[in-house]
């Protein structure tokens, strides 16, 4: 930069509001006189980007990218700085005199350039070949792929000789230097201080940069053999395969028009959708989306649509994808795999055009895409994993207006996890009255009162019961306690769990409480739905983790002391009003069992 250019910067950062600036790429929380925002260099989920105005700098505390409002929106937007410039001018409306006379300066890279060049030659070189007699095998490879000429033209798709020393020689007598050659990452040694070229008997797809300039190849290998499908540039000068996204070049223009564009895994998805009129896709080359490639699809401010395989690979990266997409705010759809394992290449050629249209058009929120993943996929084990997925869901349970939505989310919830739907729709609503009373979500204790209104008279005691049950679904060491020191709980739902987990611990090594589920499931007791619903939402509830002697103690020494009040004098008479003859039977013995005890 010259001396002028260097003063109108200093201008226009002066008087440029970089919360403004940056606020209109990013949103912002105020924090003290900062302002947080989730960092887009790298993939962030809680903001670390601090923007300071008085400093009128931003710096993220995670990845370390900091800088001033015009490297930001450079950094952001992958412009010149000139270029930076001009949009800080624009967003904050002060245009300095001098700064429409800047010309962008792009400072002249040459080694860039000369890698450019030389990938460029190699690229219509491998085009070439393809049409050669040697290139016959390529090209028959690709029409079975169903990339006929307009399209390996489009994608300018090749082919890398078998013999690999004469793709060294083209590019020598092209006048590229062997240390570009081998700059260029397509060169292997093979002795003798000679090269060849490490695509040979491979079709090529050449890999560009936003610009559309060629940087990198990826190889296909052309029969099944033991060597890698895709072989890839090295990471080179140029070339970084994370940093890209195949296809973007061609697809940008279409994503702005159409207002979304869609994510795939590979190469053949993104020539499948372009073969029905979609050319706003890219692939993602694999199943990682970095955050250098969000970062990208972030300039375009469409709607990302992922569609990556249908396999579980595929949709298990997606469901890592789209965790870090909705942290980021960024606005996104799924489409829906609807059991299918195919990737869209798979469903054009086997189902036809129709078929993959109405594939890629029928598109789930992060919120379904997730249930469905977990329904198809069932990779939730264990009781805790599920316990979350509940919490994880009550929040936005809570807020869904339509009473049909709400059902068939708690039937999926339900169908996932095992828990009773009315246990996890009594916690929605526990969560929507806190919601209310501003008290925030906490998915607490004493839940079953909404289904036991007796229990609310003995509070003390069936919570005491309640957490000492809880133990023992996790753990056989409460079992044993409960065995040896409680002569029965008090609640018969509680009694009768407590038989289930004594039996489940006798033959098992560790407590599980969907193998107590799975007990009660299969024994012929008329009450066993209840016994269900009650073991789920306890253990949807939250109780101390830890279990030691001195929790088991205190919870012991309620149930005693509560036992015993509740069958003092007063409360035996309280509680046999009413009673048919055989429970104030039951409730006498009960009594005098306890007085006798008391006694010894
Ligand atoms: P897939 O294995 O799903 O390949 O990998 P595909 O797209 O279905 O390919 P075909 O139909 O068998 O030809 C998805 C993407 O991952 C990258 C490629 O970009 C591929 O398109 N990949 C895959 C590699 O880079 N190397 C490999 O060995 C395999
Ligand atoms: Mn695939």
């Amino acid at each position: 930069m010259d001396n002028s250019s260097v003063s109108i910067a200093q201008d226009i950062l002066n008087h440029a509001d970089i919360v403004k600036v940056v606020g209109s790429y990013l949103t912002l929380y105020k924090q003290g006189r900062n302002y947080k925002a989730v960092c887009p260099f790298h993939d962030d989920t809680n903001p670390s980007l601090v923007v300071s105005p008085e400093k009128k700098m931003f710096k993220c505390f995670v990845c370390g990218t900091g800088g001033n409002a015009i490297t930001f929106v450079q950094k952001y937007e992958h412009i010149s700085y000139g270029e930076a410039m001009k949009k800080v001018a624009d967003i904050c409306d002060y245009h300095p005199a001098g700064l429409d006379n800047i010309s962008r300066p792009k400072k002249v890279d040459e080694k860039r350039e000369a890698l450019l060049k030389c990938l460029y030659d190699l690229n219509l070189y491998y085009q070439f070949s393809l049409n050669t007699p040697e290139g016959k095998a390529g090209l028959d490879y690709l029409e079975s792929r169903h990339l006929d000429t307009v399209l390996r033209n489009k994608y300018k798709l090749g082919y890398a000789n078998k013999d690999g020393k004469s793709t060294i020689e083209f590019l020598k007598k092209k006048g590229h230097s062997i240390k570009t050659i081998e700059d260029t990452g397509i060169a292997k040694m093979i002795g003798g201080g000679s090269y060849a070229d490490m695509n040979e008997g491979r079709v090529t797809f050449p890999i560009c940069d936003p610009d559309g300039n060629v940087i990198g190849f990826s190889a296909r290998r052309l029969v099944n053999d033991d060597t890698a499908k895709y072989m890839n540039s090295p990471e080179t000068y140029l070339f970084h395969k994370s940093n890209n996204l195949y296809n973007f070049h061609i697809a940008k223009e279409a994503a702005k028009l159409k207002g979304y564009i869609y994510i795939c895994e590979g190469f053949m998805d993104v020539y499948a959708l372009a073969r029905i009129g979609i050319d706003a896709a890219v692939a993602i080359m694999g199943t990682a989306l970095t955050s250098e490639q969000i970062a990208l699809l972030r300039t375009l401010n469409v709607e990302l649509r992922l569609c990556l395989d249908g396999d579980l690979p595929g949709q298990s990266a997606m469901m890592k994808i789209a965790k870090v997409l909705s942290a980021n705010g960024i606005q996104f759809r799924v489409v829906d795999n609807q059991g299918s394992s195919k990737d869209p290449d798979e469903i054009l050629n086997e189902d036809g055009p129709k078929a993959l249209e109405e594939y890629l058009n029928k598109m789930v929120s992060h919120n379904d895409f997730a249930l469905n993943y977990y329904l198809r996929s069932n990779p939730l084990k264990t009781v805790e994993e599920k316990k979350a997925l509940v919490k994880q869901f009550l929040p936005i349970l809570a807020n869904l207006n339509s009473q049909l939505e709400l059902d068939s989310y708690l039937r999926k919830l339900s169908q996932i996890t095992g828990f009773n739907v009315e246990s996890i729709r009594s916690l929605v609503k526990q969560a929507r009255m806190q919601a209310r009373t501003g008290e925030g979500l906490k998915v607490e204790k004493n839940l079953f009162q909404n289904f036991h209104p007796e229990r609310e008279a003995l509070q003390k005691l069936v919570t005491a019961e309640r957490e000492l049950l809880y133990q023992m679904s996790r753990n056989k060491a409460a079992v044993a306690f409960y065995e040896q020191n409680v002569g029965g709980f008090y609640d018969d739902i509680y009694r009768q769990l407590a038989n289930f987990m004594v039996e489940y611990a006798l033959t098992h090594d560790d407590m599980d409480v969907s193998g107590v589920m799975v007990l009660v499931e299969n024994s012929d007791l008329e009450n066993k739905d209840e016994i269900l619903n009650d073991l789920s939402s306890l253990v949807i509830e939250t109780h101390p983790d830890e279990c030691n002697k001195q929790l088991l103690d205190n919870l012991l020494s309620t149930i005693d002391s509560e036992k015993n009040r509740i069958t003092s004098e007063d409360m035996l008479n309280d509680s046999l009003k009413g009673k048919s003859e055989l429970e104030k039977a039951r409730i006498i013995a009960e009594f005098r069992r306890r007085e006798m005890i008391k006694k010894k």
